[in-house]
């Protein structure tokens, strides 16, 4: 991969609209700004960072003691999970959630769209790191279109002889005005496994979530569109997805928080991670040749 700032931008930058930055040692980002938003993605994990309508309030939270540093995840922003969700299913050995989020992206398209939104493409540099844990053949791209809403597209290739089993989520963290104050619509009635209390057995959603303590649920059979009612900043977020049956919710609350270490001063009460995804049971199988999408719009109402 070409990391030489001066031959992305030369590539792939657009004036006043696309420029790739370094925000620490080695550390790249692409800043988006365009009629409708501005938007910064890392090239490590094609990590979005941020996105707000211009003169609105930040809708993603990153945390204020995110550190940016090679092969360190990102706290805040969307990570992106795969090719598995969670723990490895059988090598505890393995990284949480994968290794896409850590590993290194190519930039492979970036375009001014006539509706004044911005597409920036990236896919996945396969390397040995990344093959020990995945020893199969597959592409992995990510296209951002950036504007009036926020469009990701997740697309698996398998590019091998025999059937990829997949698991995926865009792990993005809202920001919120007081975690406390918000309710998410739209799992009434979804069966959800509660990872909080260790539970295998399913329980099901009534009415709206809300937050009085740590949450950390995987809800199944969940298609319909979430939404985030925020009171006190005076927005619905909207969330709609394509291709993923399953939503995790979660906030860490207070001492999960603290163990972690890099969520911030009372950060957990600023933020609620919504997660299109496809886990748990909810895997994706996919024959040689097949793609997978897990498409999902972000909109601010
Ligand atoms: C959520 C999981 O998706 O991610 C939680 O359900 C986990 O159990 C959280 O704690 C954060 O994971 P990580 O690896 O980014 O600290």
């Amino acid at each position: 991969m070409n990391t030489d700032i001066a031959v992305l931008n030369s590539r792939f930058g657009i004036e006043n609209q696309v420029v790739f930055k370094t925000i620490s040692e080695d550390f790249l980002v692409v800043e988006i700004n365009n009629a409708h938003a501005t938007a910064s993605i890392s090239l490590q994990g094609a990590h979005l960072m941020n996105w707000a309508l211009k003169g609105g309030e930040p809708v993603i939270w990153m945390s204020q003691e995110a550190s940016f540093k090679a092969g360190k995840s990102i706290r805040g922003g969307i990570p992106v999970c795969w090719p598995w969700f969670g723990g490895h299913s059988t090598d505890s050995s393995k990284p949480a959630h994968g290794f896409a989020r850590t590993a290194l992206w190519e930039v492979i398209q970036t375009e001014a769209l006539k509706e004044g939104a911005t597409l920036i493409a990236f896919r996945l540099i396969q390397n040995d790191a990344n093959h020990d844990g995945w020893p199969y053949s597959s592409e992995l791209e990510i296209h951002f279109i950036v504007g009036e809403s926020l469009r990701v597209d997740l697309v698996t290739r398998n590019t091998g002889e025999t059937v990829i089993t997949i698991g995926d989520a865009l792990h993005t963290y809202f920001s919120v005005s007081d975690v406390r104050n918000i309710t998410i619509n739209g799992l009434d009635g979804c069966p959800y496994l509660d990872k909080v209390d260790g539970s295998e057995q399913k329980k099901h959603q009534v009415g709206a979530v809300k937050f009085d303590q740590e949450t950390d649920r995987i809800y199944l059979e969940s298609t319909e569109d979430c939404v985030i009612d925020d009171p006190g900043l005076k927005r619905r977020i909207r969330i709609s997805k394509l291709n993923s049956e399953s939503t995790i919710v979660w906030n860490p609350w207070i001492e999960k928080s603290e163990q972690m270490g890099d969520m911030g001063q009372d950060g957990y009460l600023k933020m609620v991670c919504v997660e299109s995804a496809n886990a748990a049971d909810d895997v994706v199988h996919l024959a040689p040749g097949d793609k997978h999408h897990l498409w999902v719009r972000y909109s601010v109402e």
